[in-house]
């Protein structure tokens, strides 16, 4: 009888492992838990106690109005052997990392010339940055403290912007105890995924970094069944996922994710906690339309689970409420859809061959289409650059999902006939492919990283200005006065619908309106004086993104790609969800143990940089200290 009972209870406690197993990667099964905690010894407990265990044992540690968080100048600073405290109760000694930048092999103390000239050579490929634990693609945002001197020479190097110290995450213990170490003792938090960041949201002076990059387990389901009704395929990825290793695991299963275009993009990280458009975005919408649930770290220091029946308004916030605001991610679980061919066409235009009247008259043309391209559910990424008085158009690709190239053709027909009738010569490039894969594959290059003088801006533009001849014209003129004012542009044709099949979520509701996300630039001189890069800003900001917004009243930017500089930013990149959002921050953040510039909830807090222009060098402090 006992031994009856025995058995039994093994199975019923297998079948629990089961379940579980079905669901959690080997690395979220390695969990910090309440009870373990308490049996540390009292110096421990206190370092890695979770945000609500013993409040009667440990006062926490109060900060004033107008305090900063601690930084490594501040005698609350954590001492070498807190240090060593948390490298211990790491997964692996080797998980944590003192920050060093790359680049300090070019300058004394540590200075190698032949490793500074390999790393100069690597320096614009975008892997040189993504594969180490604190570079960015947009170092601006760093403070540009320490590049290579053929680069941008910054006299000496020092950590400026970069981290102080790095918890590279093997497991979801290791981010429930950099948090919680974080939070005790008052030191700014930052999470980096691959630092594609536009904005600087992956650096930050002083910061304990939480690295995801090498989460990169992924699982196949064949029939998930979720109990709020959805049956099918899904795919299951770690936060480290990036755009290349996910769209080949899918092809490999039959299957198209809606992620970005972009190769190295990280897609559990700051893309799809944004939002995250893709090419697939006019039949599917936006990437986080299709999440079935996340596991998370939250800023208590609990891995939890935020599905449609569990944890619901955290569910519903990281579907576009923004990445390094929430929490951590520790994987995503999403719908995928079965694969399809995809028919691309790419073409250029340039004004010192075709004539500047005709090159207008040509751009025009396309950008009059942007309703018929996106309900015939095509997706394309457009490059527009001026090279000294003339305008070079690169359309790099037309991406037509599901379409061969007849039906392609028939979309594209009026178009090229108007190019006909301008009598613009014109030899565009069409290529069938038969699954998804080799067509992303083959049609969106590498993309080089941002370069150390560039600052982004964006918008959403709704249909409602492709609807009439006026509509048209007065959209196009704005562009095209951007254009001639030198700046760049970068213009997806899109519809991101939300499927009445997918639930509400936290998406800037200026998506499902909008027809273009257009992306634009100002080149700052990081070596002028911050006066001058401060002006030069605010030409961007007040200037060219004014007429922008004054021709798009209503609408919004794309977080994701947006100017660090966004006025009114609460309600351009989150409209009426705003408010949703920002409760759901306060009650799950009371101490703001995350925080990004320009997040849900960031308004109490700013970054006092060391030179007064915008970047992450320089101590958050509170707003009115
Ligand atoms: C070359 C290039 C191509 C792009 N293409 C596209 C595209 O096709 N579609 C599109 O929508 N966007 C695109 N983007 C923008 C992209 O979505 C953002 O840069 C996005 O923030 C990248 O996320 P990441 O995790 O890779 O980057 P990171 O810079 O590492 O992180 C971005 C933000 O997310 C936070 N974060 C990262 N991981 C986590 C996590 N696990 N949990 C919580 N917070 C986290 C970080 O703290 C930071 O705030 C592109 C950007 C670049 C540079
Ligand atoms: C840097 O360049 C060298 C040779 O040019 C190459 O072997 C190395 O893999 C590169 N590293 C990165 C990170 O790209
Ligand atoms: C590094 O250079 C900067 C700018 O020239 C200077 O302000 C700073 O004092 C230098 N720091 C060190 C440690 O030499
Ligand atoms: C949500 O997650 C919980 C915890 O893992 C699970 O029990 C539940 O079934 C999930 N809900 C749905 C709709 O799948
Ligand atoms: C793709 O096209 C086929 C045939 O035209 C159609 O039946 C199918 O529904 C389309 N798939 C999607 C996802 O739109
Ligand atoms: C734009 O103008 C507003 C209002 O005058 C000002 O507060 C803001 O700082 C300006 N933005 C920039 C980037 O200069």
């Amino acid at each position: 009888m006992a031994l009856h009972l025995a058995l039994f209870l093994t199975a019923a406690a297998l079948l629990v492992a089961f379940a579980q197993s079905q669901t959690l990667f080997g690395y979220e099964k390695t969990q910090l838990t309440r009870k373990y905690v308490a049996s540390l010894p009292q110096e421990d407990a206190r370092l890695f106690a979770f945000e609500d265990q013993f409040e009667d044992r440990f006062e926490a540690t109060a900060v004033s109005a107008t305090e900063c968080k601690v930084n490594p100048t501040d005698k609350k600073w954590p001492a070498e052997r807190a240090w060593k405290r948390l490298e211990s109760r790491l997964s692996s000694p080797n998980n944590l990392i003192a920050a060093v930048p790359q680049a300090s092999v070019c300058y004394a103390p540590t200075r190698d010339d032949a490793q500074c000239q390999q790393l100069t050579r690597n320096w614009t490929n975008s892997y040189t940055h993504i594969d180490d634990p604190t570079e960015v693609l947009s170092p601006i945002y760093q403070g540009l403290t320490c590049q290579p001197p053929l680069i941008f020479d910054s006299g000496n190097c020092t950590i400026g912007g970069y981290p102080a110290y790095v918890v590279k995450a093997t497991a979801v213990s290791d981010i429930q105890t950099a948090i919680n170490f974080a939070r005790n003792d008052n030191l700014r938090l930052i999470v980096k995924n691959t630092g594609h960041d536009f904005a600087g949201h992956s650096v930050g002076y002083g910061a304990l970094s939480i690295w995801t990059h090498v989460l990169k387990d992924m699982m196949f389901f064949d029939n998930y069944v979720d109990e709020s009704g959805y049956k099918g395929p899904a795919i299951k990825a770690g936060a480290g996922v990036q755009a290349f290793e996910l769209y080949k695991f899918a092809n490999e299963h039959g299957v198209v994710a809606v992620a970005g275009e972009g190769q190295t993009v990280g897609v559990m990280g700051g893309f799809l906690l944004g939002g995250g458009h893709s090419p697939l975005s006019s039949i599917y919408g936006m990437a986080s339309d299709h999440v079935l649930g996340f596991e998370v770290v939250t800023p208590i220091g609990e891995f939890l689970t935020a599905n449609s029946t569990s944890n619901t308004d955290l569910f519903w916030a990281l579907k576009g409420g923004g990445g390094g605001t929430f929490g951590v991610v520790t994987s995503v679980t999403f719908k995928v859809y079965p694969d399809m061919p995809v028919t691309t066409v790419s073409w250029t235009l340039d004004s010192s061959k075709i004539g500047k009247d005709k090159f207008w008259a040509a751009t025009k043309a396309f950008f009059d289409r942007a309703i018929d391209n996106v309900d015939a559910e095509t997706y394309s990424y457009n490059s527009i650059i001026p090279i000294g008085e003339n305008f070079l158009s690169i359309m790099q690709p037309f991406f037509a999902p599901n379409k061969t190239a007849t039906q392609l053709n028939t979309i594209l027909g009026p178009y090229f006939s108007k190019l006909t009738a301008l009598n613009i010569p014109f030899s565009p490039k069409t290529t069938e492919y038969k699954t998804f894969y080799p067509a992303w594959q083959a049609e969106f290059p590498l993309e080089p990283m941002s370069g150390t003088n560039s600052a982004t801006a964006s918008r959403l533009f709704p249909r409602s200005n492709f609807v009439s001849d006026i509509g048209k014209t007065t959209t196009f003129a704005v562009l095209r006065q951007t254009l001639e004012s030198g700046k760049p542009l970068i213009a997806f044709n899109m519809a991101p619908r939300l499927l009445p099949s997918n639930p509400d979520n936290a998406i800037n509701p200026a998506w499902r309106t909008s027809v273009y996300h257009i992306i634009t630039g100002a080149t700052i001189d990081p070596r002028s004086s911050p006066a001058t890069q401060l002006a030069a800003r605010a030409a961007l900001t007040n200037g060219t993104m004014r007429a922008w917004r004054d021709v798009t009243p209503g609408s919004g930017a794309y977080l994701n790609e947006a100017d660090r500089l966004e006025p009114d930013w609460q309600r351009s990149f989150w409209g009426a969800n705003y408010e949703r959002l920002v409760g759901i921050k306060r009650e799950m953040d009371r101490r703001d143990v995350f925080w990004v510039d320009r997040g849900v909830g960031s308004e109490g807090w700013r970054v006092e940089s060391v030179d007064g222009v915008p970047n992450e060098n320089g101590p958050l402090c509170r707003v009115g200290g």
